[in-house]
C-alpha cells in the first residue's frame, strides 16, 4: 500500500511527501451509550487509512484515492465543499481545524486503506483522523491536542456528513495503542489503557457484509430518542438514569423511546462490569455481557439485520464464549470472543452455515489491536 501511495503521488504531483496513517478500531463493548455520557472500549486495529501530503504553496487541496479511482480539487472556504462524498471527511477536517483557529494550507495529497467500507469498523474516522493528525503536523507544529483531533473528526461527521455520531470511532483512532483497549469515559473524557492478550482467547470479526451506512440512517433517530427521555428525566444525558427512574416515566414516554433507553442504561453497566471480569481474567463473564449487549441492541435498541442474528446465533451454537453486533449496526461485523482450540472450527461452521443460507460466505478477520495516528517512517 505505502509503495502504490507513493508512485501514485510522485506521477501525479512530482513533489516530497510525508506519510501518515490511522487506524480503524474495534469496540468489545458500550455499543450507543458514547453519546449518551456513557462508557466505551474500543481498540484501534491493524487496518488503517494511508496518505502521502504535501503542502503545494496554493490556497487548493488536491486529493485523489487510489480505492475509488477519484479526484477532487477545493479551496479551504466554507462555501467550497466538494461534490464527491468521500472529499467531504477531508474538508470538513480541513474547515474545523481553521474553525478552532488553526492553520491549513493547499496541500497534496493521495489516499488508500485497507479498513473494509461499510463494515462498521469506522473507516471514515480512518480518513477523517489520518487528515487531522497530518494536518496538524504539517500545519500547525503539532499544537493542536490529540483529543481536539478526535473532535474535530467528530465535528467533521455532524457538520458535512450528516452524522451525529459520538466520540468513540475518532478517539480510538487517534489514541489507539498497540495491544491495548481503552475504556473511555464519554462524559469526563478520561480514559484508561486496559492490556487485552490472552493465551487462550482471541477476538475475531465475522463480516456479514451487508453494508452499513450512517448517514441520514436511523442512527440519529436513536440518538434523538435517548435525548427526549434524558430530557424527560430533566437529566443531560442518560449517563445518570436508572431503570427506576425510566419505569417512573414509562407511560409518559413511546414504547419505542422507553426501550431505546433501556438498552443504553444497562449497557453503561455492561462494561464496567466487563472491565472488573477483565482484570480478574473472567472471560467468561466478559462473553456473557457481549451476548447480552447483542441482544439489546437487536431487541430494544433494533439495530442489528437478520444476517447479524443468524451470525450471533450460529456463535452460540458453536461455543463460543462472547459475540454480539459491533459498532453503529444496521450491518456490518460480529466481534466475537473465542477460545483458541474452537477458533477454526468456528470459522469453518460459521462459513458454511452463512453460504448455505444466504448465497455467499462472510468475511473473517482476526483482531490485532494496534497503534492510532502516526507518521509513517519510510
Ligand atoms: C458509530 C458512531 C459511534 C458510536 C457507535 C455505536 O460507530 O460513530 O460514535 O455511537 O456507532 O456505539
Amino acid at each position: 500500500m505505502k509503495t502504490k501511495i507513493l508512485e501514485e503521488f510522485k506521477t501525479r504531483f512530482g513533489t516530497e511527501p510525508s506519510l501518515y496513517a490511522s487506524a480503524g478500531r474495534i469496540n468489545l463493548i458500550g455499543e450507543h451509550t458514547d453519546y449518551n455520557g456513557g462508557f466505551v472500549f474500543p481498540g484501534a486495529i491493524d487496518k488503517v487509512i494511508m496518505s502521502a501530503i504535501a503542502p503545494n504553496d496554493t490556497e487548493k487541496v488536491r486529493v485523489f484515492s487510489i480505492d475509488i479511482n477519484e479526484y477532487a480539487e477545493f479551496g479551504l472556504n466554507e462555501d467550497d465543499v466538494p461534490p464527491q462524498s468521500w472529499a467531504r471527511y477531508i474538508f470538513g477536517v480541513c474547515r474545523e481545524i481553521l474553525k478552532r483557529g488553526g492553520t491549513v494550507k493547499g496541500f497534496d495529497a493521495v489516499f488508500a486503506g485497507n479498513v473494509p467500507l461499510g463494515a462498521g469498523l469506522s473507516s471514515s474516522a480512518a480518513l477523517e483522523s489520518c487528515f487531522a493528525f497530518a494536518l496538524n503536523d504539517m500545519f500547525n507544529a503539532n499544537s493542536i491536542d490529540k483529543f481536539e483531533l478526535a473532535k474535530i473528526g467528530q465535528s467533521t461527521e455532524h457538520n458535512y456528513c450528516g452524522v451525529n455520531c459520538g466520540i468513540m470511532d475518532q478517539f480510538a483512532s487517534v489514541m489507539g495503542r498497540k495491544g491495548k483497549l481503552m475504556r473511555l469515559d464519554c462524559r469526563s473524557m478520561e480514559f484508561e489503557y486496559f492490556p487485552f492478550a490472552s493465551d487462550d482467547y482471541e477476538l475475531i470479526l465475522v463480516d456479514s457484509r451487508v453494508k452499513h451506512e450512517l448517514a441520514d440512517s436511523p442512527y440519529n433517530k436513536r440518538r434523538a430518542s435517548c435525548e427526549r427521555v434524558a430530557k424527560r428525566l430533566g437529566l443531560e444525558t442518560l449517563r445518570d438514569a436508572t431503570i427506576d427512574m425510566l419505569d417512573s416515566i414509562r407511560t409518559d414516554i413511546t414504547a419505542e423511546d422507553y426501550f431505546r433507553a433501556k438498552f443504553v442504561i444497562e449497557e453503561k453497566d455492561r462494561v464496567l462490569a466487563v472491565c472488573d471480569a477483565l482484570n480478574k481474567g473472567d472471560f467468561e463473564t466478559v462473553g456473557a455481557k457481549m451476548y447480552e449487549t447483542h441482544k439489546g441492541l437487536s431487541k430494544d435498541y433494533e439495530v442489528s439485520c437478520e444476517e447479524l442474528d443468524f451470525l450471533n446465533d450460529v456463535a452460540r451454537e458453536c461455543g463460543v464464549t462472547g459475540s454480539r453486533i459491533m459498532g453503529g449496526g444496521f450491518g456490518g461485523c460480529t466481534i466475537n470472543l473465542v477460545k483458541k482450540d474452537l477458533r477454526d472450527k468456528f470459522i469453518e461452521t460459521a462459513k458454511e452455515k452463512f453460504k448455505e443460507k444466504y448465497g455467499h460466505e462472510p468475511k473473517v478477520y482476526p483482531v490485532v489491536i494496534s497503534d492510532g495516528a502516526h507518521k509513517v517512517e519510510e
